[in-house]
């Protein structure tokens, strides 16, 4: 049986790396790509996804145009420190052919909403990115709160922010949306920096992918030595990237990749704790619990997987 699947993607190196995730699962159907801001703006991460598909023979995937900006600002910049982490272009300055695909009419949050209704318990939600488009799909039809099952990269419980001290980027770009999503969401599963900086890839494993000398694996190998170098510099203890994307998409294939811990969650809004992910100490005495933050992971089962699916994946395109 496969699962359904969306990814709300910032179309940054991780995502992009979550995106071939998916698409080498075969245990995953991907019904579509939303587009949210964050490494990059909607556009630069729209065409990124678009140009993606293309190169690993999936322009059939429709993709989605999400929210621009945080509702509490005005537009949005890239910030310096994500042009550094992922490039100009958002992946690496890594080549991408010209997507033969458009962007689809619809909007992201109306596609959320109309795939939670039709395909329900089916269907799993992705977001890699900011939250803002899945809170207003939130926003705009209390039954997608209700029925949606969302596993996403964001925040950190046990350990400090990569952005700030408490925060983590993702969370980061838009506090009141993530807040808005574990106040509402009836099951939310969070894969964040606890787990993901535990999972780090090197220039051993991207070695393999230039190997094949295809035009997926140039691609995965020039995107991801560009991210490996960056956190060479911003984090140079850790002796790799995280793999924060992809292990979101890891989970929602095989949640057994990692131990949950169920409890209910805010964010913090105010002050020099803005962008904190912490539990609601006013639930704390709820029976039910809406999110299960990912606390431990099988690091070295889920770096096989995810060399196995993505060089699989690399391999099936045509030589460079
Ligand atoms: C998250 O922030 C983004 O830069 C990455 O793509 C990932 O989603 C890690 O904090
Ligand atoms: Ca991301």
């Amino acid at each position: 049986m496969t699962k359904k699947i969306i990814l709300d993607l910032d179309t940054g190196i991780d995502d992009a790396l979550a995106l071939a995730y998916a698409l080498g699962s075969e245990e995953l159907e991907l019904i579509g790509v939303t587009g949210t801001y964050g490494n990059v703006l909607v556009e630069t991460g729209v065409r990124n996804s678009l140009a993606i598909l293309e190169l690993f023979g999936r322009p059939d995937i429709p993709v989605f145009a999400g929210v621009p900006h945080a509702s509490t600002k005005e537009g949005f910049e890239v910030l310096e420190i994500s042009e550094f982490i992922h490039g100009k272009n958002g992946v690496g300055e890594a080549e991408l052919p010209e997507p033969t695909a458009q962007v689809q009419d619809t909007s992201a949050v109306d596609f959320l909403i109309e795939s939670v209704r039709t395909h329900g318990d089916d269907l799993i939600i992705c977001p890699t990115g900011p939250s803002t488009t899945i809170a207003a799909a939130i926003e705009k039809d209390p039954s997608f709160a209700e029925n949606a099952h969302i596993v996403m990269m964001a925040g950190g419980l046990t350990v400090p922010g990569n952005v700030s001290p408490v925060a983590e980027a993702n969370v980061n770009q838009d506090p009141e949306a993530t807040n808005t999503l574990f106040a509402k969401a009836q099951d939310v599963t969070m894969i964040g920096l606890d787990v993901t900086l535990q999972t780090l890839l090197t220039y051993e494993e991207t070695k393999k992918w230039r190997e094949l000398g295809t035009t997926g694996g140039n691609f995965l190998a020039d995107a991801t030595d560009y991210y490996i170098k960056a956190y060479d510099t911003t984090a140079p203890h850790l002796g790799g990237c995280g793999l924060h994307d992809p292990l979101a998409v890891g989970v929602a294939v095989d949640p057994s990749l990692v131990e949950l811990f169920d409890t209910n969650l805010k964010v913090d809004l105010e002050g020099e704790l803005r962008g904190r992910v912490i539990g609601d100490e006013t639930r704390l005495n709820d029976k039910t619990k809406t999110a299960h933050v990912a606390l431990g992971v099988d690091t070295e089962r889920f770096l096989e997987e995810f060399m196995r699916r993505l060089t699989n994946l690399a391999a099936q395109t045509p030589q460079a």
